[in-house]
């Protein structure tokens, strides 16, 4: 099998072309497409059949729970069992607050929605995406689609439809090609059958805009990580995830000059020490690295600007993978916003290491 990549415009997407691959999707196959956070390998959530496909596509332990995305927030009781008006306040006001949008929400699992995407748990995750491909493709399908990030398992997610061709190509029939993605990491997941609701991967909706919607403090592990030979405490949530091929060197300090300054007499070490060296940097601290002969340097925008920084950040990984490099070295950002979901993923691509300076 080779993919078909199969272009449409990433805001008024062709209608006959939706058409078609929901038809696909109905039919039981899988369709990578693009959302607003990143690329996903989609299949419909009600085929068991269909969903047993994306864990082989991707080499992803069954382990490993899947996201179901919806096309509007009315269709939740599909996923739940529960109508929106049944399942809450907190998940009222989350939903009115940020779907369509990058929130994952733990829920209970409904009868519709087979064992398998759930890992067996009586719980699911389910989001209604904003990209106006995803939403259209969705509701073409008609049927709620579930969909994990649409790489092979632990390796970086896409961000484009090129970076899902190189990942999962020889895997699945179909690639919908809607540009780049706009967030560019994952969706925030929220577990809200606990109260309080607990935070179980940080992503593009803050813990700040969380909190302030719901009123009150939700639990929030600082490392919710595990290891692993663990077993599924927090399934998927694995070190080594998110992985380049290259090592991966992650500094991060308050001190922003004491840091760049031993990036800089890192990178200069690795490079007399006969490696071939990519670093991963804000814009305005680019042009020094460029001077100390790094193999490539890649921008990641302008360290103020955590948005550009995540929409960057996978791509730029991907970027120095392919350029060849041995060894990437890169930054942290602060922890607050987006931050946190930044300082999580490179923590993850680092093996669970940062080196603090
Ligand atoms: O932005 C995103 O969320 C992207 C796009 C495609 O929507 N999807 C995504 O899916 O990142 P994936 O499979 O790469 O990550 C899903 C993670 C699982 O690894 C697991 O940690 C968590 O969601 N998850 C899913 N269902 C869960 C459940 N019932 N209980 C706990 N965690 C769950
Ligand atoms: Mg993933």
């Amino acid at each position: 099998m080779t993919a078909k990549i199969v272009p449409v415009d990433a805001v008024h997407p062709d209608a006959g072309t939706i058409s078609s691959l929901g038809d696909a999707l109905r039919a039981g196959d899988l369709v990578a497409f693009p959302t607003e956070t990143v690329y996903g390998l989609g299949a419909d959530a009600t085929n068991a059949a269909a969903v047993a496909e994306i864990f082989r596509a991707k080499g992803r332990p069954a382990s490993d729970p899947l996201i179901v995305h919806l096309a509007s927030v009315a269709d939740l009781a599909e996923v739940t069992g529960r109508s929106l008006a049944e399942s809450g306040e907190v998940v009222q006001q989350l939903a009115e607050a940020f779907w369509p949008g990058p929130l994952t929400l733990i829920v209970p699992r409904g009868p519709r929605i087979p064992e398998n995407v759930a890992a067996g748990r009586a719980t699911v995750g389910v989001r209604v995406p904003a990209h106006p491909v995803a939403h259209a493709l969705i509701s073409a399908a008609g049927v709620p689609i579930a969909a994990p990030s649409a790489n092979r398992f632990g390796h970086t997610s896409p961000t484009t439809a090129a970076h899902v061709f190189t990942d999962l190509s020889e895997h699945i029939p179909w690639i919908l090609d809607g540009g780049s993605c706009t967030i560019g990491i994952e969706s925030t997941i929220l577990d809200v059958t606990q109260t309080p609701p607990v935070l179980l991967r940080p992503g593009g909706v803050s813990v700040e805009a969380i909190e302030a919607v719901i009123g009150t403090p939700i639990i929030h592990h600082e490392r919710q990580a595990i290891a692993p030979d663990e077993g599924a405490v927090a399934p998927g949530m694995l070190l080594s995830h998110y992985a380049p091929r290259a090592r991966l060197l992650v500094f991060e300090s308050d001190d922003v000059s004491a840091m760049l300054a031993r990036m800089e007499a890192e990178t200069r070490a690795l490079i007399e020490a006969g490696n071939r060296v990519g670093v991963l940097i804000a814009d305005e601290n680019a042009d020094r690295f460029r001077a100390l002969g790094a193999q490539v340097v890649a921008s990641l925008g302008a360290s103020a600007d955590l948005e550009s920084i995540a929409r960057s950040l996978f791509a730029g990984l991907r970027l120095l993978d392919d350029a060849g490099v041995e060894v990437i070295v890169t930054r942290s950002f602060r922890r607050e916003g987006l931050g946190l979901a930044l300082r999580d993923r490179l923590w993850r691509a680092a093996g669970g290491t940062i080196i603090p300076v």
